[in-house]
């Protein structure tokens, strides 16, 4: 069975498998499809971090769909005192949910809520394996995500400034092993302009993992 992956922009997608729904850090602002709240069913509102760029509506979303938010504990927190269903996770705790596992990673960047920490996610979402990096710096702890729970996909933010940028994505890639690689948050304001053709170029020069430039608005098919 496959799973749907649909790229909104910026740091937003989500993941259709099994007749349920994923999102991930839902900031639909100047989104180029004019996706709008309104228009999202989802089950699953995965939050890395409280920055605007990544919280995006996703309490509204919460409130109108019922889905559950997964995110870190102060985040889960505050979703809770708006009345929204979600589970507190932390850094390094996983737990299987009726669709599969999901693992809490490191992200080094801020919080933007008081007491808390940026993250990532390892998901299995239906069987279909993902990383989603959220907002960070290069680490060299990536090399041991794989080893905890291995992925076939991995998004991956290039762009700089606030993030990684092509060069340590791709190093990062290289950590990683995925077998699909997805270039994110880039482009979205001149600040992180980047150019993904040449990060593709790099990552397929030196690693074993292929880059999909998936545009905003498109989609791809997971295997
Ligand atoms: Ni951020
Ligand atoms: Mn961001």
């Amino acid at each position: 069975m496959s799973a749907e992956f649909k790229y909104i922009h910026h740091a937003c997608f989500t993941v259709t498998k099994n007749g349920e729904t994923l999102i991930c850090d839902p900031f639909l602002d100047g989104n180029p499809q004019g996706v709008r709240l309104q228009d999202l069913k989802v089950n699953y509102i995965f939050i890395t971090h409280a920055h605007g760029d990544h919280l995006g509506c996703a309490y509204e979303l919460a409130k109108r769909t019922g889905a559950l938010i997964i995110t870190t504990a102060e985040i889960a927190n505050e979703a809770s005192s708006y009345n929204c269903k979600a589970h507190a996770m932390h850094i390094g705790g996983t737990y299987t949910f009726p669709f599969g596992k999901v693992r809490v990673t490191p992200a080094f960047h801020g919080s933007g809520i008081a007491g808390g920490h940026a993250c990532g996610f390892i998901i299995d979402f239906h069987g279909t394996k993902f990383y989603f990096a959220g907002d960070t710096s290069l680490f060299g702890d990536m090399a041991l995500l794989p080893k905890l729970d291995p992925f076939d996909y991995a998004l991956l933010p290039i762009g700089g400034n606030f993030t990684m940028d092509p060069k340590d994505a791709a190093l990062a890639a290289g950590m990683l092993g995925a077998k699909v690689v997805i270039p994110i948050h880039y482009n979205t304001w001149p600040v992180i302009a980047q150019d993904p053709e040449a990060f593709k170029k790099d990552v397929e020069a030196h690693t074993q993992s292929k880059v999909c430039i998936v545009k905003p608005g498109e989609g791809m098919t997971w295997d």
